[in-house]
């Protein structure tokens, strides 16, 4: 049997659709990112670096992709049913795995307007004891996808938060389930691959952005161990340790996938995992594709094993 496996990773495209924005839309928090929004030029989100990276992705054939969070900007209907649009052009549900950012909570909204049209992409492999077919508690999280031998772990960090602050949050609940996931599927000797919105490593971005509980998730990591850890938020490539008895856990943020920034570090990039299982345990290799302005495509910019 091969025991390679391909993870494919991007977040934070930001799709924003102001068309037919009305006014009352506009009375709560969404009012501060749609005048960031147009304050930036369209903040830099290309729609058309996203055509680039899908066909990118499909030429590629990854096993698997995963996205962490900010699909949208705004959280309006509009932008959920044209990203939903997208992710069916991306590949099926099977193979590629969503979360929530902020953006995707900006405000309270109702399930059926908004992450309904992505459930299937949000979705456990088997629902959690107690829910009801067509209902959001279906995906209650973490959320546990397995595929192969690889265990994809979607911690949610989203919630609507004041106007001034893009902080997320796990909570108590949801920690003490993804102690259960990790400790399990470790028995298993999966490769276990954590996908959270928010950085959890401390200073990678200032206290209005922060994941509040991000000491206590750091904790259970290292409680109960985990291969990788990917996330998004930060919109700039970051690369940490996360020290742990067993050895140290790379955890990995990268910035927007749709951004047309001029900084090098917050260009749009994708990353492919490749997994090999090996003597030890598991090998992994990463391969950092960046968007070239010039050549209107992602060129692979370096690989390392990590
Ligand atoms: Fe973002």
């Amino acid at each position: 049997m091969d025991e390679t496996f391909t993870l494919a990773h991007f977040s934070d495209p930001h799709c924003c659709c102001p068309d037919g924005i009305r006014v009352p839309e506009l009375l709560n928090k969404r009012l501060f990112g749609y005048l960031k929004w147009w304050l930036h030029r369209h903040a830099g989100y290309s729609n058309e670096i996203l055509a680039v990276l899908q066909q990118d992705l499909k030429s590629g054939h990854p096993d698997h992709i995963v996205i962490t969070g900010d699909l949208t900007h705004l959280s309006r209907t509009e932008e959920f049913r044209r990203t939903a649009k997208w992710l069916q052009c991306l590949g099926p549900s099977w193979q590629v795995t969503v979360i929530p950012g902020n953006h995707d909570m900006y405000v309270k909204t109702i399930w059926e307007n908004t992450f309904a049209h992505w459930a299937d992409y949000m979705a456990c492999d088997e629902k959690p004891p107690g829910t009801a077919p067509g209902t959001n508690t279906e995906i209650t999280y973490p959320v546990l996808r397995i595929r192969d031998r690889i265990a994809i772990i979607g911690v949610c960090t989203a919630r609507p938060v004041n106007p001034l602050l893009a902080v997320g949050t796990i909570g108590k609940v949801q920690l003490q389930r993804l102690e259960q996931i990790l400790l399990e599927t470790g028995r298993r000797q999966l490769l276990r691959v954590v996908l959270i919105h928010h950085p959890p490593v401390a200073a990678t971005v200032g206290w209005r952005k922060r994941l509040t509980d991000a000491d206590r998730f750091r904790s259970v990591v290292k409680r109960c161990g985990a291969e990788l850890v990917l996330h998004g938020h930060a919109h700039r490539s970051c690369q940490a340790l996360l020290e742990v008895p067993m050895g140290k856990i790379p955890v990995i943020g990268i910035p927007s996938a749709s951004a047309s920034d001029p900084r090098p570090e917050r260009r749009a990039r994708y990353h492919i995992y490749r997994f090999r299982r090996n003597a030890t345990g598991w090998g992994i290799h990463m391969k950092v594709h960046v968007y070239s302005p010039n050549n209107r495509r992602f060129i692979p910019e370096l690989e390392m094993d990590i």
